[in-house]
């Protein structure tokens, strides 16, 4: 059994460290990247509070398809540069959303949601992967979450 709970107050840069060990840990000596995704999301929603969605969505013959996650049932398939994720996707870069509403193009799988963060899983130097956080709070993310799942993102990129 796994109890990976961190105190409410705990620092960002406490709580994102102690994520991306956890998920090294996780998923080490494990080949099975539909398992590992599994495990990363399930840990994310553990460790990262407000979420009302967290996973992956995975890169597949040029459009992402949706992978593991925690939360309601989300669309399926998104077209490369589409959407928050599709951007971040296309463009490699990680993005902080404060206002889903205020974003071009974003779409929208749960009405629940306010605030997202995507990032981009990169390895041999493509993307293969995006990770998905939605929040129900506006603002919800800062510079801390991105480097936070960016530095998780890099620690697993190799095992999914
Ligand atoms: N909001 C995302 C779609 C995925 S769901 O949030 C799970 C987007 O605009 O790409």
């Amino acid at each position: 059994m796994f109890d990976f709970q961190l105190p409410a107050d705990t620092p960002d840069d406490e709580r994102y460290r102690e994520l991306a060990n956890a998920g090294d840990a996780l998923t080490d000596g494990e080949s099975d990247a539909v398992a590992n995704m599994a495990n990363l999301a399930a840990l994310i929603w553990s460790f990262v509070p407000d979420l009302n969605w967290a996973g992956f969505y995975r890169v597949v013959e040029d459009e992402l398809v949706l992978g593991p996650f925690i939360g309601r049932p989300a669309c399926i398939r998104i077209a490369m540069g589409a959407g928050v994720c599709g951007t971040a996707a296309a463009s490699g870069e990680t993005q902080l959303v404060e206002d889903v509403h205020a974003f071009p193009g974003h779409i929208a799988c749960d009405s629940a949601s306010e605030s997202e963060l995507v990032v981009p899983v990169i390895r041999d130097g493509r993307v293969i992967a995006v990770i998905d956080l939605d929040s129900p709070k506006k603002g919800r993310f800062g510079e801390a979450d991105a480097r936070g799942m960016e530095a998780l993102a890099g620690r697993i990129a190799g095992r999914i």
